[in-house]
């Protein structure tokens, strides 16, 4: 058949005349054979009979061909009706769910991820590739939301430091601003902060690709502690928090990067900081419980909101009195994760404050 004619008719169409060939086909068989057997036996017994008289014969036989073929084209007639809506049927059934399939992965092709899949429970293969297509809309839909959330963010965090620098500069050339310590100040924090922040989306990225490169060896965890405490403890001083530490009598080692689990702590020291008022205190204590150790860092501050004791580790959360990325939390979950641990939080009631709780596997753990 013409190839354009096969391409219009589309799959649907190429199975019913498939179909309707095959039948056709079985029907031309059928009475092909009907019609060379049925004459000849018809004859042989009309012989057994006795039947002599040739004129008798010819009618009785002309009568027997004529019922046969007309019984024949009913038999054919109904057998094509009743197949063909049997075959209708199951090519409808058949092609629905491909079909729907097929609109779906051109919808995600277009680019738009938020697709539905119904079941369509034709076969269990056919179920499996649905479920698949499916979760990889979903997973899709989601990288692209969270994309399209952190190119929004990112260019809310540029805005400001960015705004700031850009109104000195302007005030500096124009003789508005005062080209004195304080501007400095100013447009050196600024500075800083995205400083900051490109430090901080390199690890975030880093994290996502599941490329955190650790540099793991035996540490003393005492001594880690101890320098992320030496290192947070002038700040501690000048805001007038105390920054107490809890240490286990004997010295507990583990397989850590030293710098990364330093980096955690500083990040959770300078949270506690930030939110406990003068007089306050925050207490670092390390403890083993089985194969893991754990770092808590207890705070007496405002305590972290019950209902954001998980989303304070989303990129970009942050408190209203915050002044850094919103990326902190979310930087040290995912360093706890890549030694194999985890990074939780607890809100108090009394005394009122927040726990971040940091476990770490003592020993070299497989990651998933
Ligand atoms: N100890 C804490 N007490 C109260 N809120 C906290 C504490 N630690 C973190 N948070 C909340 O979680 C948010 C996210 O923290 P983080 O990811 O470190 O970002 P950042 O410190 O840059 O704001 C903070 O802005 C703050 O609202
Ligand atoms: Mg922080």
């Amino acid at each position: 058949m013409n190839t354009v004619v096969m391409k219009r008719l589309g799959l649907r169409g190429k199975l019913l005349l498939a179909q309707l060939a095959v039948l056709f086909v079985a029907c031309l068989v059928i009475a092909a054979v009907a019609i060379a057997v049925a004459a000849p036996l018809f004859h042989n017994h009309l012989m057994m009979a006795g039947i002599e008289d040739s004129n008798v014969r010819t009618h009785t036989e002309e009568a027997f061909a004529q019922t046969m073929t007309i019984a024949l084209l009913c038999g054919i007639a109904v057998a094509l009706v009743g197949a063909g809506i049997a075959a209708v049927y199951i090519v409808r059934r058949v092609t629905a769910p491909i079909t729907m399939l097929a609109e779906a992965a051109q919808s995600v092709a277009d680019g738009n991820f938020d697709v539905t899949i119904g079941r369509s429970d034709v076969d269990a293969d056919f179920t499996r590739l649905e479920t698949a297509f499916a979760d990889m809309a979903a997973r899709l839909d989601h990288s692209d939301r969270v994309r399209k959330r952190l190119l929004a963010d990112l260019a809310h965090e540029l805005r400001t430091p960015v705004s700031t620098l850009a109104a000195y500069v302007d005030g500096i050339e124009d003789g508005v601003v005062p080209t004195d310590p304080s501007s400095w100040s100013v447009m050196r924090d600024q500075l800083e902060r995205l400083r900051r922040l490109s430090c901080d989306l390199a690890d975030v990225s880093a994290a996502d690709e599941h490329a955190l490169e650790l540099d793991r060896r035996t540490e003393n965890l005492d001594d880690v502690v101890c320098s992320a405490t030496a290192a947070a403890g002038p700040r501690f001083a000048d805001r007038g928090v105390e920054l107490t530490t809890a240490l286990p009598p004997q010295p507990i080692t583990a397989e850590v990067d030293r710098q990364r689990i330093e980096q955690i702590l500083a990040n959770l020291l300078e949270n506690a900081l930030r939110h406990t008022p003068t007089g306050g205190s925050v207490k670092v204590t390390l403890v083993r419980e089985g194969d893991h150790l754990t770092v808590s860092v207890t705070d007496t501050g405002d305590g972290i909101p019950a209902d954001q004791l998980e989303s304070v580790f989303d990129r970009f959360h942050r408190g209203d009195r915050s002044d850094g990325s919103g990326l902190g939390l979310t930087i040290a979950r995912s360093l706890a994760l890549a030694h194999g641990g985890n990074l939780t939080a607890r809100r108090n009631e009394q005394p009122l404050g927040s726990t971040l709780v940091l476990t770490v596997p003592m020993g070299l753990r497989q990651l998933p």
